[in-house]
């Protein structure tokens, strides 16, 4: 038996010096440990010993199975090294003088839409302001004339910072800050992210983007409201689209609207986009509150004005028929790339 064990470990030495890569390896350890291997039939074998035998024996084959098993790891990860450097020295050397590729990649969708939007505000007279993504309680809520502890804040489930500021959970949030840098008469947009701690589904996200607007002058009322909201959306579609007010509920308008667009990724016929119903709330809007005026310093007796907060992210779900809002943060190529440039 002695004599054997010693052959075999010999043989093993030999032919791990041959073995130059993984897959010789992998057939050196099978012959060696594998379930015919020699060193399992040394195993194998020593049942038909005596128990005094067999307890020597038994220590010498543990020990050359051992051997053998660290040997064949230790080899594993020269081999694995030697593979590592050799293809890395096949690769092709990265040439910094080859001219780079600009023919990849575009704005993303929604700031697309967002600039054709801004565009068609300019036009039409309104001032374009830009707004922090950190605000706080008093401009997400007081300002607009929604009082701590007023059940409207349950409405949006806010992310708020450690120092108690939030992250804007909407547009409005600029409102105040807008009308005391501009005083009226006004006319404004302001894009922005804002934030909301939303359960997520194919028309939720907690990441949106919104356009507020606002047109504040002497003697603006609901007409106006309704003429300028169906004017900005046949633009923004560049086909007639159709529209629907419901009275809605927001603290800072009075009275409110909730305007809904027919669905234009099921046609009106329902899917999962517009819950089934054909319709898609776009652009909450309404008379702007008197407190809401006053808390920005502008003279509730003499102006009016009305307010909007446009969705964005529908907005752009609308017009590049994209079903499921999630695709736009996904950073999924395969849907981004269809807005990619030549
Ligand atoms: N800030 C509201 C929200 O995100 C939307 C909104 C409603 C904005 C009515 C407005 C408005 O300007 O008049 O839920």
């Amino acid at each position: 038996m002695q004599e054997r064990i010693d052959k075999i470990k010999l043989t093993f030495k030999n032919l791990l010096k041959e073995a130059s890569d993984s897959a010789g390896l992998e057939n050196l350890r099978v012959r060696f440990l594998g379930k015919k291997g020699d060193v399992t039939s040394l195993f194998l074998d020593m049942k038909t010993m005596k128990p005094s035998e067999r307890k020597e024996i038994g220590a010498l084959v543990n020990s050359l199975k051992n051997f053998v098993a660290k040997e064949i790891v230790k080899r594993g990860e020269d081999i694995k090294n030697l593979e590592l450097l050799e293809t890395i020295n096949s690769l092709q050397p990265f040439d910094v003088s080859r001219p780079a590729n600009f023919g990849k990649g575009s704005y993303h969708p929604i700031t697309l839409v967002e600039r054709e939007v801004e565009e068609i505000f300019r036009s039409m007279g309104f001032i374009v302001e830009e707004f922090p993504e950190v605000v706080d309680e008093y401009q997400c809520f007081e300002s607009i004339n929604i009082p701590p502890h007023h059940p409207a804040r349950d409405m949006q489930d806010t992310y708020y910072l450690s120092d108690s500021r939030v992250l804007k959970t909407h547009t409005s949030a600029a409102q105040n800050e807008v009308m005391r840098k501009y005083g009226a008469p006004l006319k404004a947009v302001f894009p922005g992210r804002c934030f909301r701690n939303e359960s997520t589904d194919s028309s939720h996200e907690t990441t949106f983007f919104q356009m507020e607007g606002m047109m504040i002058g002497e003697g603006v009322s609901i007409s106006n409201l309704i003429y300028f909201m169906k004017t900005m959306l046949s633009e923004i579609f560049k086909a007639a689209v159709k529209v629907r007010l419901r009275p809605g509920f927001f603290p800072f308008v009075e009275p409110g609207f909730e305007l809904d667009i027919g669905c234009m990724i099921c046609n009106g016929s329902g899917c999962s986009s517009c819950k089934n119903s054909g319709w898609i709330e776009l652009c909450p809007c309404g008379m702007i509150h008197p407190n809401v005026l006053k808390m920005g310093g502008v003279d509730d007796e003499k102006y009016t004005g009305f307010a909007f907060g446009l969705g964005l992210t529908r907005l752009a779900m609308m017009k590049y028929s994209v079903a499921d809002i999630r695709s736009f943060n996904s950073g999924n190529l395969k849907i981004l790339s269809q807005f990619f440039t030549a």
